[in-house]
């Protein structure tokens, strides 16, 4: 979907929403495609690439907010699609760092020595809670799914740390109010766009910038390096002015920066995964590089994974 199909469905512009945000195209799936069916896609593509066969994995953990069914987790059902008989799966509920605490769970998970092989996906259907009269957030988020395979190293590679935070009294900056067990979506219920995506952009803009540069220096600091030492950020693309703040803050300059939000826009917790493949993929990570992913969503929440790849 482009600027121009948008202009015709609100009162917006080209000009307006790539100035604005960054944002050129986004993707939405068509009606019988649902998350776990991306992710069966995402997560071939991610054994693939690691040469492992689905029984190896022992782990699933999905990030999403757009699940198929209320029950059974969306984790459960492409545990299914992909024939994952030894593992045990599970949903992350951590909007656009659902990702980045899957990432964290499954690595301290593997640490403990229970798990060896996860697979970590981060998968969006957000076109289904969109209210596409609302110029304020329809533009801004697209579908997707992105999925990585973690196993345990023994050479020092690897999710060397993470860091995790939120802040629930600001929920409702952004938020689906109705269709939960507070507010059910019955029979005769009167659309009013709460049962989609609401959002305060504003005040979001300003708490993401400072905690996603926040959640970067913890990692980064704890790890004994500097800004110096990355290679390359893999930020969440939520908005171009938003990673162009936080490159600047963190004196880390934009060819070090990954950004594909131009085709996406924001896809939540597909975001930071997909950037993290179409990056690896474009040969922009080397073996022995840091690579710094740091996220940013509703709850709201925050948080950055430090990976030596
Ligand atoms: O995924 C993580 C969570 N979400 C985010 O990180 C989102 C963070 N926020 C943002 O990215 C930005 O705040 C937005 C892109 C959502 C909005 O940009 P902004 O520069 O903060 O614009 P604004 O909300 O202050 O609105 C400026 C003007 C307003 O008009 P007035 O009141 O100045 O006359 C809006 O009504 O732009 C208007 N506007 C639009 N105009 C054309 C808002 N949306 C649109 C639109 N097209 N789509």
């Amino acid at each position: 979907m482009t600027n121009a199909d948008l202009e015709k469905l609100v009162d917006t512009s080209d000009e307006w929403i790539v100035s604005r945000t960054g944002i050129k195209e986004r993707r939405v799936a068509p009606d019988g495609m649902a998350v776990s069916d991306m992710s069966v896609i995402a997560c071939e593509r991610a054994l693939e690439a690691a040469g492992m066969h689905s029984h190896e994995i022992d782990l699933v953990i999905l990030g999403t907010v757009t699940p198929d069914f209320k029950l059974p987790s969306t984790a459960c059902v492409i545990q299914e699609k992909m024939d994952l008989p030894n593992a045990t799966a599970f949903d992350v509920v951590s909007a656009c760092t659902g990702f980045i605490n899957g990432l964290s769970v499954a690595s301290a998970l593997i640490e403990t020595g229970a798990y060896k092989n996860a697979l970590v996906i981060g998968s969006e259907k957000l076109s289904s809670v969109l209210n596409y009269k609302d110029r304020n957030t329809c533009i801004l988020f697209g579908d997707g799914a992105g999925a990585a395979v973690l196993s345990a190293s023994e050479d020092g590679s690897g999710i060397i740390g993470t860091y995790l935070k939120s802040d629930g009294k600001l929920r409702d900056l952004l938020w689906i109010k109705d269709g939960g067990a507070v507010s059910p979506v019955n029979a005769g219920y009167a659309f009013e766009g709460d049962d989609k995506i609401n959002m305060s952009g504003g005040d979001i803009f300003k708490v993401a910038v400072r905690q996603m540069c926040n959640a970067a220096v913890e990692v980064i600091e704890k790890a004994g390096l500097t800004s110096d030492d990355i290679a390359l950020v893999i930020p969440h693309q939520a908005n171009i002015r938003i990673i162009g703040a936080i490159s600047k803050r963190l004196k880390i300059s934009m060819d070090k920066v990954f950004v594909n939000i131009e085709k996406y826009g924001n896809t939540s917790a597909a975001s930071v995964p997909i950037a993290l493949d179409e990056a690896y993929r474009a040969g922009r990570i080397k073996k022995g590089d840091h690579v710094l992913m740091v996220a940013f969503g509703g709850g709201l929440i925050w948080g950055s994974a430090l990976v030596k790849w």
